[in-house]
């Protein structure tokens, strides 16, 4: 029995080390789809034909449990994978609104996000749910993703561009800063550069993993292996980018 783990690329990868850390003897697959990268510039219908097809390749691997380490994919296909699915449990990957709400005096949230994301109705939803009583400024990070997968996270056109996204939110007053794109993670030396240290930045990663583990625990899905697990990488477009990444975090 395995876990399996997808984004569009190298966003996941991050979600996947906290699942490491957590599941020690857990066995993971993870699958980059980077021949459709970034999915934010997909419509929902694509990337949730590409979520279908990622789903069936990680159950023909024994997955009994799937998380969609993408904001973006969670968004367009969770609710149509749960029903098309029964047997496999998905957990996703939202932009956290709830602890970014609490969290907040100003009462001004800033959400960086990919086009779905950010357009999609389960973002709409949380922030009725967590958040009516604030102001939720959303921006959309076009070309975020590129730069990351470029390997060009830490650079000066990562700044200049984040710094075009970040500044309006800052004017906006904004004391909490989510995360909506697992890409995002890779550009945080930037973006703290920017945001400085009165803005706190919301990375929903570790608790993704948490919840990963108390679904484990909740389920007993997985065999009490005292053995260390294994991690296996696929991407889509057969890149080695993957495997260099992974084995720099
Ligand atoms: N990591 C994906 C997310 O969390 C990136 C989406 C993309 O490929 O545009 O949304």
């Amino acid at each position: 029995m395995n876990i399996g783990v997808f984004d569009s690329g190298l966003g996941g990868l991050w979600i996947l080390k906290y699942l490491e850390r957590e599941l020690p003897n857990c066995n993971f697959i993870y699958f980059a789809d980077q021949a459709h990268i970034p999915y934010g510039n997909h419509t929902p219908n694509e990337i949730l034909k590409f979520s279908e097809d990622i789903a069936e390749f990680l159950i023909s691997k024994n997955c009994k449990i799937i998380v969609i380490a993408c904001n973006t994919a969670t968004s367009a296909a969770i609710s149509t994978l749960r029903e098309k699915y029964v047997d496999i449990i998905f957990v996703g990957i939202e932009p956290a609104i709830k602890p970014a709400g609490e969290l907040s005096k100003t009462g001004h949230i800033g959400v960086l996000a990919t086009k779905v994301t950010a357009e999609g109705q389960k973002l709409e939803d949380n922030i009725q749910k967590f958040a009516s009583n604030l102001e939720v400024h959303t921006v959309i990070g076009y070309e975020l993703v590129e730069l990351v997968e470029g390997g060009k996270a830490d650079t000066d056109e990562s700044e200049e561009l984040l710094r075009e996204y970040l500044e309006p939110l800052l004017e906006k007053n904004i004391d909490q800063l989510v995360l909506g794109c697992t890409h995002y993670t890779f550009l945080i030396n930037n973006i703290k550069k920017i945001v400085g240290d009165k803005v706190n930045i919301i990375d929903p990663a570790p608790a993704i993993a948490k919840r990963v583990k108390q679904v484990v625990e909740d389920k007993q899905v997985l065999n009490n292996s005292v053995e260390k697990g294994s991690t296996i990488l696929y991407s889509s477009s057969g890149s080695e980018k993957l495997r260099d990444f992974y084995s720099k975090m």
